[in-house]
């Protein structure tokens, strides 16, 4: 997302992105229609990135047993046949039957409005390009296999599906309030790098974690970072980092708890954080709610492609 072209509309030019950065966003914004999304080109992807996807997919499931979160676990094989890029249109059909969402490709990155659109319309924006093989283990913009991998299996989740789409309503209004630096840390800690406890222990939902190498072990397993209990106020008031693994996590008990915690009105609520000092996202306060790193269950049961 980015903060520029207020108005969320395509003029054919990359949108500026929050952090730091060398070089624009990448993508070709130019073919990109006004609302930012555009046909995914399948027939063009090279069977280089197929076989990247396929690598990439390969190692992303044999994590997941012991630290993802079971909803995710029972829709990955959603995505279809592991061994190539899926089509858009495809996991389309299986997704609106399950949720009413549908994917749209992007070229990238694309405005907050824009995105916050996307979503009130239940339309999840997919990057189309893949990673190079040099970035097998980390890219810094979100690819096709972030986007579809991290993603989309949740949108197979009846809550969490309108929880997303909550989320671009709120967005919309957050950008008339103002407050969208303060929503985005709501994204980041939940649809990106949310942890959920669950009766087999603390898993991973958010996507960040799940299409990552090495976040996904450390986010569940590690005793360094913190894992607080999801509490709102505190989250709004906590920065985050884009360049390295987080330092503290929030979890929820359910999907209904994440819903329904943000489905008040925001607006009292901007006011109150905008009222208290931003915490860095290594604070600690007294008298938090902490859950312990979970011991990594080492089952024997796998995982396998669909
Ligand atoms: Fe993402």
């Amino acid at each position: 997302m980015s903060t520029d072209r207020r108005d969320g509309v395509n003029r054919g030019l990359a949108p500026r992105t929050y952090g730091q950065g060398e070089r624009p966003p990448r993508g070709d914004y130019a073919r990109a229609r006004q609302d930012f999304t555009c046909e995914q080109r399948w027939q063009d992807y090279t069977p280089a990135e197929h076989a990247l996807y396929e690598r990439l997919y390969a190692r992303q499931l044999a994590q997941l047993q012991g630290l993802a979160c079971p909803e995710f676990i029972d829709a990955v094989e959603q995505l279809g046949s592991p061994t190539h890029i899926p089509r858009l249109d495809t996991v389309s059909s299986r997704l609106e039957r399950t949720s009413g969402w549908r994917l749209v490709g992007a070229p990238g990155l694309i405005p907050e409005e824009a995105f916050f659109a996307l979503l009130a319309q239940r339309r999840f924006p997919v990057t189309d390009w893949m990673r190079r093989p040099e970035e097998f283990d980390y890219v810094v913009e979100p690819d096709i296999f972030h986007d579809l991998f991290g993603h989309v299996p949740l949108l197979f989740n009846p809550t969490f599906a309108d929880y997303m789409q909550a989320y671009g309503m709120g967005g919309l209004k957050a950008a008339r309030l103002g407050a969208c630096e303060l929503l985005a840390r709501l994204y980041w800690y939940t649809v990106e790098f949310g942890l959920i406890n669950t009766p087999a222990g603390l898993r991973a939902y958010g996507a960040g974690l799940l299409s990552s190498a090495g976040e996904l072990h450390h986010a569940i397993v590690d005793p360094a970072p913190q894992r607080l209990a999801f509490q709102l106020e505190r989250l709004m008031r906590t920065r985050y980092r884009i360049d390295r693994y987080q330092a503290s996590y929030f979890v929820i008990d359910s999907f209904q708890q994440l819903f329904e915690a943000t489905a008040l009105d925001f607006a009292p609520l901007y006011e109150r954080v905008r009222s208290l000092p931003a915490l860095e996202a290594d604070s600690i306060l007294p008298d938090e709610r902490h859950y312990a790193a979970a011991r990594r269950c080492l089952s024997t049961s796998v995982i396998t492609p669909g």
